[in-house]
């Protein structure tokens, strides 16, 4: 079948049929080539957007909900559901093409259903078809209104939209200013993030990044903004020579930028990574980039040495809940049970890599989340356990995002993803910490 025959709403139901019904991720779907071409992807990425209130709207066409081996047809329901919303497409080709997609689905009986609901949801004046409801889950909801009571509204709108292209400028392999003049040359429009960062640039539209330039000899690399600022905070406040363990390391975009900001001498690196496919993507990633680095496979949990990290990079698994714009099948996946489970290997990791820490060394914790849960309280109750309650706080300052009591957040109301950042430092046993220390960033 040539590009052209594929119903691209047939491709968008069994990527979006995969995410939903099998718990996949968008990632997932991208790296086995089942979202590879870019109106399929948009099409999935904003049917999971707004999920909750699709859903209800295509559930409340029907008579009784749909079996499990039909739930392609569902997911094909929610992919017609969404293009009704679009003003740019007619209702016409919204309808005839979704219900066409059903031979591709080899599931033509379901032509009579698929085209009922659509023609019900199409009778509903086009104005009325647009998203009102904030579409995220009631849980979820909750716990961003407990966490930012002033902003949630807001903070759940701007994790519906979508996120820019961030790429980060690989300095060990070109200067900021020689790649932007390749930008130009190949009339790639971007801006720039903070003078502070000039290898940190916005694409004003994505393309796809094996038509940057310099792509596979490395020059570049993709990176949201708010993720980068956490090299610059780690090598602010951390004391050379560097002896760097990266705990989560993969796919290793934080401590590639540490190597290509700090310059190669000077620094020794450990990175640990637990799950092996993830290493492997790191350790490709490395090599386009030109960075050796061993990732170890290993439970960064049950590790110990004998000759502690001056710096230890904590980027933790969590919820992910930052990236919502970037991963929005997140807002339906995520639940409270998985959360505490990551609040839990979180005090762990934290817990058990302290000891790994050398006195007057620092640990940089960090992660994509915008849940206190997994952020100030995480932080707190390790603070709060007996042996730990030496541990410096170095305050945080960026130009962007807000204090919290132990850190910084940023939010995608920073046009970044949202990300949490504390900066600890062990002081050494005989050492008397009176005053208070100087915030650590760029300000
Ligand atoms: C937030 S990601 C790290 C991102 C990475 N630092 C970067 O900047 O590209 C967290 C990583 O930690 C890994 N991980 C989860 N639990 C772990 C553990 N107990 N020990 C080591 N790695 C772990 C996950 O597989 C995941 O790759």
């Amino acid at each position: 079948m040539s590009r052209q025959d594929v119903n691209i709403r047939a491709s968008a139901a069994k990527a979006l049929h995969q995410i939903v019904s099998h718990n996949r991720t968008i990632d997932w779907a991208l790296e086995r080539g089942v979202l590879d071409d870019p109106a399929t992807a948009a099409i999935v990425y904003e049917s999971l957007r707004y999920y909750p209130e699709l859903n209800t709207r295509v559930m409340g066409c029907l008579e009784r909900p749909p079996r499990d081996k039909d739930l392609d047809i569902y997911a094909l329901m929610i992919v017609g559901a969404y293009q009704l919303a679009d003003p740019a497409i007619p209702d016409y080709a919204a309808i005839n093409e979704t219900v066409n997609a059903t031979r591709q689905l080899k599931k033509p009986w379901a032509k009579g259903l698929v085209n009922a609901v659509l023609r019900k949801l199409a009778a509903v004046d086009l104005a009325k078809r647009t998203f009102e409801h904030h579409n995220h889950s009631a849980w979820l909801a909750d716990e961003l209104h407990r966490d930012f009571p002033e902003h949630a509204p807001a903070l759940m709108r701007a994790n519906n939209q979508r996120a820019p292209m961030c790429l980060r400028v690989n300095l060990h392999r070109i200067s900021a200013e020689d790649y932007r003049k390749q930008l130009d040359q190949a009339d790639i429009a971007y801006r720039t993030f903070l003078p502070e960062l000039p290898e940190t640039l916005i694409l004003h539209d994505p393309v796809p990044a094996d038509t940057l330039p310099g792509w596979e000899d490395g020059l570049v690399a993709i990176q949201d903004c708010g993720a980068q600022l956490a090299a610059v905070l780690a090598l602010n406040a951390a004391q050379s020579p560097l002896r760097v363990l990266d705990a989560c390391a993969a796919p290793g975009g934080k401590l590639f930028h540490i190597l290509e900001r700090h310059g190669k001498s000077d620094i020794d690196v450990t990175a640990l990574e637990v799950s092996e496919r993830r290493a492997n993507t790191m350790r490709k990633l490395g090599h386009r980039l030109g960075h050796e680095v061993d990732v170890t496979v290993e439970d960064a949990r049950f590790v110990s040495t004998d000759t502690p990290y001056s710096l230890i990079l904590l980027d933790v698994p969590c919820s992910g809940t930052g990236t919502l714009r970037r991963h929005p099948e997140i807002k339906i996946q995520l639940d409270k049970n998985r959360l505490d489970d990551l609040v839990a290997t979180q005090r762990e990791l934290l817990e058990s890599l302290w000891s790994s820490l050398a006195s007057g060394g620092t640990l940089l914790y960090c992660t994509c989340s915008l849940l206190h849960q997994e952020n100030d309280a995480t932080i707190q109750a390790f603070l709060s356990a007996n042996e730990n309650n030496n541990a410096q706080i170095l305050p945080v300052s960026l130009p962007l995002g807000n204090a919290t009591e132990f850190g910084w957040q940023l939010t995608p109301l920073d046009d970044t993803d949202g990300f949490y950042f504390c900066l600890l430092r062990k002081p050494a046993p005989d050492e008397r910490v009176t005053d208070q220390p100087a915030s650590i960033g760029l300000t």
